[in-house]
């Protein structure tokens, strides 16, 4: 008989609670210091730290045989690699910028996957204590209550939700810029940024946004958020509409096919190098 990946699950429900107490102790004093990884925007604090290692070490204590991918694990030189083994798949802290400011919008996201499918995802979102999860085939839900997407089929009917991203050169900022005007005279109904990519699109699993897309964040950042997106009904893709890739750093989560289509065929993407790729040398 197949796993059902309960236990872990109800494990990884038990950490992201106390996680999200360890983030929220650090949201109130307000006096992190942060400094910067790959650009100006993108910050990494001591808790984000402290709270991936307080993740990695109660998984790797209760599961000696899974892996785990983390983001400031990562970004401290570990291999970026999914294979087939059950990992679990960190962001400790989603919106770090936020967290920083005091903006209320700071995450714990937590997926689990095995032979590289999602089994399961978890996003807290901290300062509003909504606990959004998806279990494969179970459904979607937010503090116990099953979650639906508005399944809209207008684009021009739609509240979208994007992300201004950490990356800052010229082109991926002139393409940001440029896809959101493209959408503004579609026109959609608004354009919205949380700044935090997995609760932005756990707000189109609610049914308050209708479309999300983001070019240029990572695996850690989507990948509890994008099975509670499909548990919820929608459609998530590729932003060049084939299917999507984790990796791919780029995603569309919609209410329908028909608007992840019209998205997909109005944006362009910029170029970004995948969360998997090769260290260069
Ligand atoms: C960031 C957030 C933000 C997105 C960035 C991510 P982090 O994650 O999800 O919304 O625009 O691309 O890097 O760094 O706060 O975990």
């Amino acid at each position: 008989m197949a796993a059902d990946w309960t236990d872990s699950l109800n494990f990884g429900l038990s950490l992201a609670k106390q996680a999200s107490q360890v983030v929220m102790e650090a949201y109130e004093l307000r006096t992190e210091e942060f400094t910067c990884k790959s650009s100006a925007a993108d910050l990494v604090t001591q808790s984000d730290v402290k709270v991936e290692n307080f993740l990695k070490s109660a998984i790797g204590s209760k599961y000696p045989q899974h892996r785990f991918l983390g983001e400031e694990s990562v970004a401290a030189g570990e291999r970026l690699e999914l294979t087939d083994l059950p990992t679990w798949i960190i962001d400790p802290i989603d919106g770090t910028v936020n967290f920083v400011h005091g903006f209320p919008f700071v995450a714990v996201s937590i997926a689990f996957c095995v032979n590289r499918q999602t089994e399961f995802g978890i996003v807290l979102s901290c300062v509003d204590q909504k606990v959004y999860y998806a279990r494969r085939g179970g459904g979607a839900y937010c503090n116990g209550r099953r979650l639906r997407v508005s399944e809209q089929q207008d684009v021009s009917k739609c509240l979208v939700v994007t992300e201004i991203g950490a990356e800052r050169d010229d082109l991926a900022l002139s393409t940001m810029t440029s896809n959101i005007l493209t959408l503004l005279k579609l026109p959609v109904h608004g354009v919205r940024a949380l700044g935090t990519a997995a609760v932005d699109m756990c707000q189109v699993a609610t049914g308050a946004a209708d479309v999300y897309y983001h070019v240029g964040m990572h695996c850690w950042d989507i990948a509890a958020s994008a099975i509670i997106v499909q548990e919820a009904g929608g459609v998530v893709m590729d932003t060049e509409g084939s299917r999507f890739d984790m990796m791919s750093r780029r995603v569309i989560a919609a209410s329908s096919s028909v608007v992840a289509h019209r998205i997909a065929r109005a944006i362009r993407a910029f170029p970004c190098s995948r969360d998997d790729a090769e260290p260069s040398q």
